[in-house]
C-alpha cells in the first residue's frame, strides 16, 4: 500500500515588505538580504490573521466535499499557538465544517512540527487506509524590529492531505532522525518573539544535516545521483543553499549542477514569503513541483527537516504521476504577485499590533479580504469569522 501526500495547499498574508526597503531602513546593503540571506520579500501578517485563519485558508484551497467526509484526524503543527490548552485544530475543524467524529490535536517541535505530523499521519493511515489525515504546518515567524533575525521573519500555512491514494508523493519507508538538547532558538512562555543564537543555530543546522544525511546514506545507500531534488527547511533560503553545498561536496559536476538548478525552483516561493517555520520545508516542496519544468514523476525527492531545540529528520518520497492534480489548480505565483506592498513604517505598526495575551479587543477587519478572519478577542476567547 502507498501512503503519502495526496494534496497540498498554501496560504499567506496579502501583505509583504520588500527586503530592499527593509535593508535601507536598517542601514544595510540590500545585497546582504537579497543575496547573503537570500530573501526578496517577507510576508507581513495583519493583526486579523493568525495560524488558525491562515491554516483554514490553505486547507480550503484543497479540501473537497469527499475529503470532508474522509478526514478523521487533523494534526495541526505550530510553534505560534494561540492558547496553551485548547488546540488550534479544533478551531480549524469548525471553520472548515469538518465532521465532528474526528480526532484533532496540536503539536509542537519548532520547525520540525509538520514533519512529526506527517510521520504520525503515515502511521495512522497504515492502520486506517480508508480515511484521510489533514496535516497543517502554520506559523508567524517573529524576531522583533531591528534584530538580526528581522530579515528572516515571515509567515503562512501549509495544508496537506495524507492518504493511501497519494496523487503527489509516496513516502518511502526509511528515515533518519536525530535529537539533541541544545539552545539555538526558543520562545519562553509569555514571549511573543523568538530568542535566538543566530550564528550558532546556523552551525547546528548543518551539523544535524550531516548527521541525518550520513545515517540515511548508510540505511539506503542513496547518493546525490539517486535524488531528483533535495529540499531543506528554509529559515531563509541561503541556509538551504549552504546545506545543499555541504551534501554536494563530493558529488559529480552533473549531479551538483542538476540539484543546484532544482534548488533554485524549490526556493522561489520561500524567497518571497520568508520563514513560515514548520511549513517552510513543505512550501519549498510546493515551489519545486509548481515551478520546476524538469522534475518528473517517478523521481525521488529528499527532505531535510530541522526544528530548533533541536530535532532533525531526513526522509524521502517518490513523485507520483498525477502530482499536478494534487495542486487543485491553484495559481500560487499569481496569488503572490497580487499581494500589496507595505512600507517599513506600516510593517512596524502591524508588527506591534500583533494580538498576543489580550483580554478584550475588537479588530477592524474592513481591509482584510481573506475568507477567514480573527475579528477580536472577548474575555480571552478568540472570535473567528468565515465568509
Ligand atoms: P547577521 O549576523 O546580521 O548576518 O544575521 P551575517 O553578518 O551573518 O550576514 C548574513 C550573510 O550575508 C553572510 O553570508 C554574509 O557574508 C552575507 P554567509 O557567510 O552566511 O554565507 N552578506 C552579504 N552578501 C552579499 N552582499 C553583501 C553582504 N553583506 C553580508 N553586501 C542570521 C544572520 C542568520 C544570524 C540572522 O538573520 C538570524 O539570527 N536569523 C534567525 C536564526 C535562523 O534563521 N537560523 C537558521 C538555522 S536555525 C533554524 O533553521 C530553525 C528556525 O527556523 C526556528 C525553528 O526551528 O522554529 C530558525
Amino acid at each position: 500500500m502507498k501512503i503519502g501526500i495526496d494534496k497540498i495547499g498554501f496560504a499567506t498574508s496579502d501583505l509583504y515588505l520588500d527586503m530592499a526597503d527593509l535593508a535601507y531602513a536598517r542601514h544595510e546593503d540590500p545585497n546582504k538580504y537579497l543575496i547573503g540571506i537570500g530573501q526578496s520579500k517577507m510576508a507581513v501578517i495583519r493583526p486579523t490573521q493568525d495560524v488558525v485563519t491562515m491554516a483554514a485558508a490553505a486547507a480550503k484551497k484543497i479540501i473537497s466535499q469527499a475529503d470532508k467526509e474522509k478526514i478523521s484526524y487533523v494534526i495541526f503543527a505550530t510553534e505560534s499557538g494561540i492558547d496553551n490548552s485548547k488546540g488550534a485544530a479544533i478551531y480549524l475543524a469548525d471553520l472548515l465544517g469538518l465532521l465532528p467524529r474526528i480526532r484533532t490535536i496540536e503539536l509542537k517541535q519548532a520547525c520540525y512540527g509538520a514533519t512529526a505530523a506527517l510521520q504520525l499521519a503515515k502511521g495512522y493511515i497504515a492502520l486506517n487506509p480508508e480515511t484521510e489525515v489533514l496535516v497543517i504546518g502554520a506559523d508567524n515567524a517573529r524576531y522583533g524590529i531591528n534584530t538580526p533575525g528581522e530579515p528572516t521573519q515571515g509567515g503562512g500555512a501549509i495544508a496537506m492531505i495524507i492518504s493511501s491514494k497519494p496523487k503527489i508523493l509516496e513516502l518511502e519507508h526509511e528515515t533518519a532522525a536525530y535529537a539533541e538538547d541544545i539552545m539555538d532558538f526558543w520562545r519562553p512562555l509569555g514571549h511573543s518573539k523568538a530568542l535566538v543564537d543566530g550564528k550558532y543555530s546556523a552551525g547546528v543546522y548543518l551539523d544535524f544535516l550531516k548527521n541525518v544525511w550520513d545515517e540515511q546514506l548508510q540505511k539506503t545507500g542513496y547518493q546525490p545521483q539517486d535524488y531528483g531534488a533535495l529540499l531543506f527547511h528554509l529559515p531563509y533560503t541561503k541556509m538551504g543553499l549552504k546545506g545543499l553545498r555541504q551534501i554536494l561536496q563530493n558529488a559529480s559536476i552533473e549531479d551538483s549542477s542538476r540539484l543546484l538548478r532544482e534548488f533554485e525552483y524549490a526556493r522561489q516561493f520561500n524567497r518571497e514569503v520568508g520563514n513560515l517555520y514548520t511549513g517552510s520545508l513543505y512550501l519549498s516542496f510546493l515551489s519545486l513541483i509548481v515551478n520546476s519544468p524538469n522534475i518528473k514523476s517517478g523521481e525521488r525527492i529528499g527532505f531535510f527537516s530541522y526544528g530548533s531545540g533541536a530535532q532533525a529528520e531526513f526522509f524521502s518520497g517518490i513523485l507520483q504521476t498525477d502530482y499536478q492534480k494534487g495542486l487543485a489548480g491553484v495559481d500560487y505565483q499569481a496569488i503572490l504577485n497580487k499581494r500589496q506592498a507595505v512600507s517599513v513604517a506600516e510593517y512596524e505598526e502591524l508588527f506591534e499590533n500583533h494580538v498576543f495575551d489580550v483580554e478584550n479587543i475588537e479588530l477592524d477587519y474592513q481591509e482584510d479580504k481573506s475568507n477567514f478572519i480573527l475579528a477580536g478577542v472577548q474575555d480571552y476567547r478568540r472570535k473567528y469569522l468565515s465568509r
